[in-house]
């Protein structure tokens, strides 16, 4: 039982059950909004009986430590696997207080592989043939035809057992070469969508545990389940291959009863599960389903299946060292939509829009002739006069999945084994009456805590907030990846671009940390971050030669300093800081070894220079600039074009970057030494880049506005060159009418360079701009997610080729929540916090909140001319400032009473709040 005081988390989850660690990270935080008061020391009790919490006894951690810490790693007497255990803590707080937290629990499953008594088992009859697409001259992969894939079928399998007593415990432990769903007696077990997931499987293989106690009476029962090919061996990739992490799908099943009397019992797959093939004709990731109704065999996974048309699994070689337990951030329905609008296309075609961009799938009901085929297909958008349209390059064009039904009134059909980033679907094959409330949307996402909440008084900046969480959402699917409607893929670029965005909007720590073990895992032995990760055969193919990419794979880098600067952790750091090494000395090993052509013989002062400079190898660099991606004759996007025209000096920022927070990283590990080294690399850049860069009036050799933005991030360039930076982005600005034309890399810092340059009235200009290319054109054009490019629908309606939930482009995000909100951190984690809203930025309210580890933080303002109402809350255990340097400290009230504020400025409030909550009143020098 929680109570209204504390939040308490087992490895990040909420009384989690099936753990698979000895060592599990313990967290606390005062949920009590405002609490007052720090800790000054803490206390944890654990034990595996809850009634010895009370009476202190036989304790098996009793740790105190004074520090301020909210989390800690269990270090006390060994765990056990399969063991329930029951933990609280008691702080004391800074002004003598004690605060008891309620009692709350985990579940360890196995703690160490040889738990594992199952055996894996492969189902399928034969490896299925791997099939690559064919390339056209420039090697671009061709779209590929239907008939000529050859599709896997769905597995089913099954196995009857007995439960010989009633049962007091039941757990599941199950995972999957493939994609599986569980049943239990024919019935589904538990909600998780598309398990195990998406990783690099050889790396780690999650099982997910279920508590299916109450399902199991004494008696006969049949446990199974339909085993898809996913991501396992689905098509895949940039190139659309199949079987890109093998080519049989298998299963790994234990379940473990434990009886009233103490006994307990085991069903463990081997070689008496039976297996076959029924209704699923394929079911593949990328390309959709086929389901044969009048094939369907639901009955094998009943009791007593008497039909001999089955083969037994084959019992495989397999590791169990790759296994890791799932208890938390399982894929999930989270909404389910109905059409908002739905048009007739012909006789038997309709299109449902379902109002927003989402990632799922359909859901139908129909009634219909046996054999009758309604084939569903989807889109992100639509087309002139409520037309389907498609915009979907690349082999993945057909998204198509196949119903044939079985004749019976009101079948249901609801593809379960992939999923589609839509908002239009083309229903065909439907020949009745139509009533859209049988058509529905599941959306799906990975269950992840919402963090943020934000509201303005301008509803266009609301929805482009909408906008950004949607694409937030269909993006978080297993793995941060691109877009849900093409690639589905985790490029490394996007995630490092929308990081910070990502977790203020959620708590992805857990997420964002197992995808990077697969990061890691994917390094090569010369220090390369790959462009993709899980980094497959097909991508390798597609991309030959290209082992990584600026501003990609410095995921490795970013990814984790944005992990530290949210929650706090050190270890995050420490634990990625050898992979964070490798990718550094690969880049500058790269970049003393290798010049580009015409570079190649350079002597002297220069080629001293150039060894710090990175301008060999592919790059995608600042990708879809807009000016530059626009194929002027098709109006349509050119993806390369950026790329070609910034790769050679994009690389050196991030070499330069990589080095401003590899320093800072060690400086937070203590490694003084190597903080030197990388403060003196550095500086080696900084010249080499002013010597090659940077012409005789002190402005850069590149007329992009990206390009200046990434010189005064980097802070490559200062004095002069600084000065004329800035003044040369801003003239860009203008003359590209105060519109941006920045592309994934810049963007992320484009408003807070405009800001620091003293320029954040020109930001806000950014922001509301309405005209092509800006956030809220794309808002204007009915947006209800960030697309890939600005130019996704141009002025003239014409839709470009690109995905239209991307998340890239909607790192502005952070910048709204710091500069809107006014909600700033000050120190890891959030446990200074600085206020400080700008109210003259064009709104007329705003208000919002941070879920942080330590707390609830939270912002509100609304302006009457000069009067300024605003209410925070400062959670307990953190600190404090607010900041408003154009505001009369005389007029100030807090709780309703007047205060002196420390006056740093002769002007302005500037004043230190202790966790609590608080009004303030004040008026503003200037309206
Ligand atoms: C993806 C991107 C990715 C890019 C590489 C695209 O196809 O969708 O988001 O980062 O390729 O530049």
């Amino acid at each position: 039982m929680q109570n209204a005081l504390f939040s308490l988390k087992c490895e990040g989850q909420d009384s989690p059950v099936g753990i698979d660690t000895g060592t599990p990270i313990l967290a606390w935080k005062v949920i009590q909004k405002g609490y007052p008061g720090r800790q000054k020391n803490f206390r944890i009790l654990l034990s595996d009986q809850k009634e010895n919490l009370s009476s202190l006894k036989n304790m098996l951690w009793d740790y105190k430590a004074d520090v301020e810490e909210n989390h800690v790693i269990y270090h006390g007497q060994e765990l056990s696997s399969r063991s329930v255990y029951y933990w609280k803590v008691i702080l004391t707080t800074d002004s003598g207080k004690t605060i008891e937290s309620h009692t709350a629990s985990f579940e360890t499953g196995f703690l160490s592989p040889d738990c594992w008594e199952a055996q894996w088992i492969n189902l399928s009859k034969e490896p299925l043939p791997m099939h690559q697409p064919e390339v056209n001259a420039e090697g671009e992969p061709l779209p590929v035809k239907f008939e000529e894939i050859t599709f896997g079928p769905v597995h089913q399998v099954r196995k009857e057992f007995s439960v010989k007593k009633p049962v007091t415990h039941a757990r599941l432990y199950m995972t999957a070469h493939g994609v599986y769903l569980p049943l239990l007696d024919g019935e589904r077990i538990g909600q998780y969508e598309l398990t195990p997931g998406h990783t690099m499987y050889r790396n780690q293989l999650f099982y997910q545990i279920y508590d299916i106690t109450g399902s199991l009476t004494p008696g006969s029962h049949t446990i199974g389940a339909y085993i898809a090919d996913g991501w396992y061996r689905g098509r895949m990739g940039f190139d659309g291959s199949n079987c890109q992490q093998g080519n049989e799908l298998a299963l790994l099943l234990q379940l473990e009863l434990e009886y009233e009397d103490g006994t307990s019992d085991k069903v463990c797959s081997d070689d008496s599960f039976q297996v076959t093939e029924g209704a699923y004709i394929y079911a593949d990731m990328m390309t959709g389903e086929k389901y044969d109704a009048r094939l369907e065999k639901k009955d094998f996974f009943l009791n007593g299946y008497k039909n001999s048309d089955f083969r037994y699994a084959k019992v495989m070689e397999e590791t169990y060292d790759n296994l890791r337990a799932q208890t938390g951030n399982h894929i999930l329905v989270s909404e389910v939509l109905l059409p908002k609008n739905w048009y007739r296309l012909s006789e038997e075609e309709v299109m449902f829009d379902f109002g927003t961009c989402i990632a799922g799938r359909v859901r139908i009901q129909v009634s219909e002739e046996a054999g009758q085929e309604i084939r569903i297909e989807h889109s992100e958008v639509e087309g002139p006069g409520h037309s389907f349209t498609k915009n979907i390059i690349t082999p993945y064009r057909e998204q198509i999945e196949t119903y044939i039904c079985k004749g019976e009134p009101y079948e249901i059909y609801e593809p379960m084994f992939n999923y589609h980033g839509f908002r239009y679907v083309k229903i065909s094959g439907l020949t009745g009456e139509i009533n859209p409330d049988n058509f529905s949307a599941y959306v799906l996402g990975t269950e992840m805590e919402r963090t943020s909440a934000f509201s303005c008084s301008d509803e266009r900046v609301n929805q482009l907030q909408r906008n950004i969480l949607r694409s937030q959402l269909s993006n978080m699917i297993s793995i941060p990846t691109d877009c849900p409607q093409r690639e589905k893929a985790g490029w490394t670029g996007d995630v490092q671009i929308y990081a910070a965005t990502a977790c203020f909007n959620q708590d992805a720590k857990n997420f964002f940390l197992h995808w990077l073990e697969d990061v890691r895992y994917c390094q090569s032995e010369d220090g390369q971050i790959p462009i993709i990760v899980p980094f497959l055969p097909g991508h390798a193919r597609a991309f030959e030669g290209i082992g990584s990419s600026a501003g990609w794979s410095e995921v490795i880098i970013i990814l984790p300093w944005v992990l530290y600067q949210y929650y706090g952790d050190p270890k995050i750091l420490a634990d990625f800081y050898d992979s964070m090494e490798k990718w550094v000395e690969y880049v500058r090993y790269t970049s003393s070894t290798e010049n580009p052509e015409g570079l190649q013989n350079v002597t002297g002062e220069r080629a001293e220079h150039l060894k710090y400079i990175w301008n060999t190898g592919f790059h995608f660099g600042d990708w879809l600039t807009p000016s530059v991606s626009m194929n002027p004759e098709t109006g349509d996007v050119d993806l390369m074009q950026s790329a070609i025209m910034t790769m050679d000096i994009v690389p050196t920022f991030f070499y330069a970057y990589s080095c401003i927070l590899m320093e800072q990283i060690s400086h937070v590990l203590n490694k003084e030494e190597r903080a030197g080294y990388y403060a003196k690399l550095y500086q080696k850049i900084k010249d080499a880049f002013q010597y090659e860069y940077i012409n005789d009036d002190g402005t850069i050799k590149s007329n992009l506005q990206g390009i200046q933005v990434l010189a005064l991030h980097t802070g490559l360039v200062e004095g002069k060159a600084k000065e004329k930076t800035i003044q040369k982005l801003v003239e860009l600005i203008h003359e590209n009418h105060d519109s941006l034309d920045t592309g994934f890399l810049s963007t992320p810092y484009l408003m807070d360079v405009l800001t620091e340059a003293g320029y954040k009235d020109l930001a806000w200009k950014l922001l509301y701009n309405e005209q092509f290319p800006s956030w809220l054109y794309e808002v204007k054009m009915g947006a209800t997610s960030i697309w890939e490019s600005w130019q996704g629908i141009l002025p003239n309606g014409q839709i470009s080729h690109v995905s239209m939930a991307h998340y890239a482009f909607g790192c502005i995000g952070d910048w709204m929540y710091r500069n809107i909100l006014g909600i700033r951190s000050l120190a890891p984690g959030y446990k200074r916090i600085l206020f400080s809203p700008d109210l003259h930025c064009g709104l007329t309210h705003a208000e919002g909140s941070y879920d942080s580890i330590h707390g609830f933080i939270s912002c509100a303002w609304e302006i009457r001319k000069k009067d300024i109402f605003m209410t925070l809350t400062v959670p307990f255990n953190t600190e404090a400032q607010l900041s408003i340097p154009d505001a009369s400290m005389e007029s100030l009230t807090l709780n309703g009473k007047a205060v002196s504020c420390k006056d740093t400025n002769s002007q302005g409030i500037f004043l230190d709040l202790p966790a609590g909550n608080y009004q303030l009143t004040f008026q503003r020098e200037t309206e």
